[in-house]
């Protein structure tokens, strides 16, 4: 088990979230290729599972952000309303219907050059690439996660053989890992067959009267159950901006604080730069942050001072 305490001793770790998602199409090999590339510690894909079973790495249950669906008129009649959005949804799709699709940039400042050459990867295609890199001699790990296993089990479509099976595969090669996920109730489930470290995701709510967030569940729901949270990065900071305490009270629990999402194009109302956001979460004690732009988090964790740092004001 990687302990907060053993965590504390060492550098904090990117995780490249997505792949280097802020310069490639997420969740293609190209985006994962380039954030080994820029020396990210870990790569992150999200999973979810097609109409017959099969895991598949896209960060929502829709398609229409990630893939080029709209514009192939044979699914038009597979667009459907689910959760209050109308969109074509993963599950409804099998897998080599999928694999007719395309992965595109969903941001759209961030450029459509690498639109339409990749198709959707699936968990295991990213075992093999994981494994080949490995055998390589690349270092990183994977820092897997599973999107709404809850929803996919009631559909039929239980995940978990085939996530045990690939990171078995994994961890046999070597390759290290983490495992992800939103749902405390699967991290039970699974706890004692995942052969990696795992991870509470976090993403707390939020009082639109003041804008702060705060936890739904207290952390020691969880405590001595999981190796760490991974919380949403509104719930480091209080209303003034400063540090809530919650990366002080993980740790009290033995739990290592992995935050996201770190974004160069995206920064939070009133900070300078990505790189001044970093430089707080790395004074205030977080051991890892996911990074669209896995080169910036690596650049300001080996290179810039954390003395005295101002959350508001730029290097
Ligand atoms: O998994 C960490 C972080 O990625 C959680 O947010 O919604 O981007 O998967 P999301
Ligand atoms: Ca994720």
């Amino acid at each position: 088990m990687n302990t907060a305490a053993e965590a504390a001793d060492k550098s904090p770790i990117v995780i490249a979230h997505r792949g280097a998602s802020g310069y490639r199409p997420e969740h293609t090999f190209m985006s994962y290729s380039m954030a080994m590339e820029q020396g990210a510690d870990f790569v992150e894909p999200d999973l979810v599972v097609t109409k017959d079973g099969v895991l598949v790495a896209r960060h929502d249950i829709y398609l229409s952000d990630s893939t080029d669906v709209a514009a192939h008129p044979e699914f038009a009649d597979r667009k459907r309303v689910f959760e209050g959005h109308d969109d074509w949804y993963v599950f409804d799709f099998t897998l080599a219907e999928l694999r007719t699709l395309k992965a595109r940039q969903p941001r759209p400042k961030r450029g459509t050059m690498f639109d339409g050459i990749e198709p959707v990867p699936t968990f295991d295609e990213i075992v093999d690439f994981a494994i080949a890199a490995r055998k390589a001699g690349k270092t990183a790990g994977f820092y897997i996660e599973m999107k709404r296993p809850a929803m996919f089990t009631e559909r039929g479509l239980d995940p978990t053989e085939k996530l045990i099976a690939g990171f078995k595969r994994l961890a046999d090669a070597g390759v290290p890992l983490y495992f992800q996920c939103f749902e405390s109730d699967y991290i039970l489930k699974v706890k004692g067959r995942m052969p990696a470290p795992l991870i509470w995701l976090i993403e707390g709510k939020e009082d639109r009267s003041n804008g702060t967030w705060s936890l739904e569940v207290p952390l020691d729901l969880m405590a001595g159950k999981v190796d760490g949270i991974g919380p949403n990065k509104a719930l480091l900071v209080d209303s003034k901006g400063e540090d809530s305490g919650l990366v002080a009270e993980a740790h009290r629990l033995g739990m290592q604080v992995h935050v996201w999402t770190v974004r160069d194009d995206q920064v939070p109302v009133g900070i300078a730069s990505s790189r001044q956001e970093l430089k707080w979460l790395f004074a205030h004690g977080v051991d890892g942050v996911f990074a669209d732009f896995p080169d910036t988090a690596i650049d300001v964790r080996n290179n810039v001072s954390l003395v005295s740092p101002e959350r508001m004001t730029d290097d």
